[in-house]
Order: structure tokens, then C-alpha cells, then sequence
């Protein structure tokens, strides 16, 4: 009686470490610019980084990733962003490497700290999207969130691939529980 209550609790603790983890989902590290990088760019493309910010999506827990030569990253507020104002940024890096969590939903901005740099359209801003299904979708556990649209034929990420997994997840786990606790209650004398 003893062993097989032990056992009930530690399967029932490893489902729901699963089903946290799966819930958590597979966090995805976005290369910023994709091949091109974190640059300056070409005066004829200075919406590279807003056109690559607009075929993603990004959720908590995912990360970018801007890799540069001779550049830096500075992360900053809304104003900073439009103004281009390198003075007081909220961190700062210059490693060539860097990667940033989006630890939270909503905008972040970035700008590059190498003179001009910005105003020549070395900036980005990123709308980090929760990472739950929005509840107003009645809909949403038969049709995941689907990316945005591209016309790159580069593949694009699919993060909302974990959301869907997990939505289907969390009712087999919770299935599996309530069966366990039903063999446990009804098997035993
Ligand atoms: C910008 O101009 C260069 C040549 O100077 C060209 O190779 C490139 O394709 C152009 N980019 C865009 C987005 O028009
Ligand atoms: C940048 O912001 C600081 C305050 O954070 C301000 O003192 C400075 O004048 C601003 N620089 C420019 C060029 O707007």
C-alpha cells in the first residue's frame, strides 16, 4: 500500500514536470539579420532589420542573436529607439557575440552604438508575443497561430510548433493522471 502510493506520487510528479517542460516549450534562438548579421545596412536597404523583425515571431523564451564585427548592441527604451540616443542605454555589449532572452512579453529595442549606424537603419524593434494561446480565440487549440506570411523561400522558424504540441500535451497528461488515480483507487482491495 505504502510502495504503490509512493510510486502513484512519483509517476504523477514526473507527469507534471512533462507536462511543465512541454509547456514551457522549445525556445528558439533567432539570428538576427539572418546571414547578413548585425551591420549597417546598404543605403538602399535600410528596413532590412524591420522586414526581418516582420516575417518572425517571437515568444518568451526565445532568444536573438547578433553577431558583428566592429559594432555593438545596445539595448534601450522606446525613445531611445527613435532617436537614435546612444547616451543611456538600458545594457550594452560589443563581445561580437551576443545573445539577449526575451525574458518577457512586449517591445524590446535595439540599436547599434557605432556612429551612425542607427540613423543608416541599424535598429530593431521586437514584439515578444506571451506564451500562451490569447484566450479571445475560441479557436485556438484546432488552429495554432501560424507565422507570418513570407516571401523569403528562406524556411522560416516555426516556434508556434511547441504551443500546438502543447496544447494537445496538457489533456493527455492530465488523462493519464486520472486513469493512474482510478487503477490506484479501483485496483487496489
Ligand atoms: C542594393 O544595391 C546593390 C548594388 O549596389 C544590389 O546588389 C542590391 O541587390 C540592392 N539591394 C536592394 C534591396 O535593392
Ligand atoms: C540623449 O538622451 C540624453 C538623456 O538620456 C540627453 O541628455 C541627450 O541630450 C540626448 N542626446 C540626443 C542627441 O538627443
Amino acid at each position: 500500500m505504502k510502495n504503490n502510493m509512493a510510486s502513484l506520487l512519483g509517476l504523477c510528479a514526473v507527469l507534471v514536470l512533462v507536462t511543465i517542460n512541454t509547456v514551457t516549450g522549445a525556445s528558439y534562438e533567432f539570428k538576427v539579420g539572418d546571414t547578413r548579421g548585425w551591420r549597417e545596412p546598404d543605403a538602399n536597404d535600410t528596413a532590412m532589420y524591420n522586414q526581418w523583425a516582420a516575417k518572425n515571431r517571437f515568444r518568451v523564451g526565445d532568444s536573438l542573436f547578433f553577431k558583428y564585427k566592429e559594432d555593438s548592441v545596445l539595448v534601450v527604451d522606446k525613445w531611445g529607439y527613435y532617436h537614435c540616443n546612444t547616451t543611456n542605454p538600458i545594457s550594452a555589449f560589443n563581445n561580437r557575440k551576443t545573445v539577449i532572452k526575451l525574458d518577457k512579453p512586449g517591445l524590446f529595442y535595439f540599436i547599434s552604438g557605432a556612429p551612425d549606424h542607427c540613423r543608416n537603419g541599424q535598429r530593431i524593434a521586437i514584439n515578444v508575443l506571451s506564451l500562451h494561446p490569447t484566450p479571445q480565440l475560441p479557436s485556438s487549440i484546432a488552429v495554432p497561430p501560424q507565422p507570418y506570411p513570407t516571401d523569403s523561400p528562406s524556411p522560416s522558424p516555426l516556434p508556434s510548433f511547441s504551443v500546438s504540441l502543447s496544447v494537445t500535451l496538457i489533456p493527455v497528461s492530465m488523462a493519464l493522471i486520472t486513469t493512474t488515480i482510478a487503477i490506484f483507487f479501483w485496483g487496489s482491495p
